[in-house]
């Protein structure tokens, strides 16, 4: 029996998931979405085409692969249906490859305004939420209130519509929020039939059935772990669990059955949205790693917040998740930097921490360990051995203080812009 293998981000999102899951897909019979939703945004490119996914699985644009939406994700008919009208443009069929959990849950036009009117009350206190309706929806689901997927081909599912959305404005009075569901319920209920013309199935079974049969799963998470709603910058953070237990719960898998857990991150540190992030650059050096790296959201446009990489918190994610292999992504960002920064430590309060405090609100000075940087362009470069050795020194330094092996490179965003060192190094 194949074991499950579970790709998840190690830092705040955005490390580069999509482009992954693309180049990995033709190793695998599935790739399963496991969490989130219309909040992630994973882009991936192939002949110079660059392709954004918020529900879908990235595998799709391989046309004999299943594509399965868990139970652990939320989807907005509305944004579904714009995406697989995108897919059909190109001619890809996604309503032969995909398949949907009963048990995933709905994102309501009014969670899309609850989530609006939260983060309008917070103030200068806001998460910085995609508001795509992420928060409300999770919290329906924990609360016992929500609608899934399976409900709309039940009886009665107008009806418990009408009860949620009618229980929704109440709270909006509260908020003293104006904009009604009802702007939007015509896209939304088109959105529903669109649904309904897909393989809505019981997903818990069908997935451990393939596992039965030997076929190879790639579970695909979205957001970071620094972002989980567990051990994530609470309450900065999004409200799934991101980390490599989602997967379980998220596709109803047991544990015995995970196999490589593939921990993504980026050679330097982004994030959108609010919250704690220690090794932030505010200077000119950040703005460079922004316009390198094109650091602007997929979902949002948000341009992202940029810092040197933050190896206490990668550790810290390694940890949670068990991660046996890393793969590092945009290394090519760096490139001409005369030196390079690792974070190894905060100063705070006098004391040196080795790990990120309970108080995110606490100020952190960054400990910094100084590499070499290199100027040669590694953008085109495809074997390992044409790395420029201050290049192999950084990733070989990763290596060390995290014990973990890098076993894929990313130098570009295009799916050819990968290199895989080799195992004996
Ligand atoms: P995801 O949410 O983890 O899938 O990541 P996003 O797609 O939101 O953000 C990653 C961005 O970086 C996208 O614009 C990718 O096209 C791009 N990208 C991915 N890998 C690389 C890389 O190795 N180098 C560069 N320069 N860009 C990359
Ligand atoms: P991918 O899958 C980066 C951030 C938001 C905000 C917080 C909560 O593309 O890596 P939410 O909408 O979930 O309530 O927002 O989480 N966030 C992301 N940041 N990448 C993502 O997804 C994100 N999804 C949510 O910016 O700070
Ligand atoms: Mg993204």
């Amino acid at each position: 029996m194949h074991k499950v293998d579970v790709l998840l981000g190690l830092q705040w999102g955005d490390e580069g998931k999509g482009k992954i899951v693309d180049v990995l897909t033709p190793g695998y019979d599935v790739i399963a979405r496991f969490q989130g939703g219309p909040n992630a945004g994973h882009s991936l490119e192939f002949n110079r085409i660059k392709h954004v996914l918020h529900t879908i699985p990235s595998g799709i644009f391989h046309s004999d692969k299943i594509n399965l939406i868990g139970n652990g994700v939320v989807i907005d008919p509305v944004i579904f249906s714009r995406e697989t009208e995108a897919l059909e443009e190109l001619d890809i069929k996604p309503r032969e490859t995909i398949y949907i959990s009963k048990k995933a849950h709905l994102i309501l036009p009014s969670h899309r305004i609850l989530d609006a009117a939260s983060e309008v009350s917070k103030g200068d206190t806001k998460i910085g939420s995609t508001l795509k309706g992420i928060g409300p929806t999770y919290m329906d689901k924990t609360g016992r209130n929500g609608l899934r997927v399976g409900d709309t081909v039940q009886p009665g599912f107008l009806e418990k519509y009408n009860f949620l959305k009618n229980k929704h404005r109440e709270i909006l009075k509260q908020y003293e929020y104006h904009d009604d569901p009802e702007n939007y319920e015509e896209e939304w209920f088109a959105g529903i039939e669109k649904i309904k013309s897909y393989k809505l199935i019981d997903s818990e079974l069908f997935i451990n059935n393939l596992i039965k049969e030997n076929k190879t799963v790639l579970a695909e998470g979205a957001q970071g772990t620094l972002l989980d709603i567990d051990f994530g910058s609470y309450p900065f953070v999004t409200s799934s669990n991101t980390i490599c237990a989602g997967a379980c719960t998220g596709l109803g898998i047991a544990p015995t059955v995970v196999g490589e857990v593939l921990g993504i991150f980026k050679a330097y540190c982004t994030r959108v949205g609010g919250g704690p992030f220690p090794t932030e650059l505010t200077d000119e050096t950040g703005a460079r790693l922004r316009k390198q790296g094109n650091e602007f959201g997929s979902t949002t446009g948000r341009p992202r917040r940029c810092g040197w990489l933050d190896l206490p918190a990668l550790k810290y994610s390694i940890m949670i998740n068990g991660v046996s292999r890393l793969i590092i992504t945009k290394a090519d960002v760096l490139t001409g930097f005369d030196t390079l920064k690792i974070c190894t430590g905060y100063m705070s309060g006098g004391e040196l921490l080795e790990s990120l405090p309970f108080d995110t609100t606490q100020p952190l000075e960054p400990v910094y360990s100084e590499m070499k940087g290199w100027n040669t362009d590694i953008s085109r470069i495809t074997r390992y051995s044409d790395l420029p050795k201050e290049f192999t020194d950084y990733t070989g330094y990763i290596e060390k203080e995290t014990g973990v092996p890098i076993t894929m490179i990313s130098v570009g965003p295009d799916r050819t812009a990968t290199v895989f060192p080799p195992a004996e190094r």
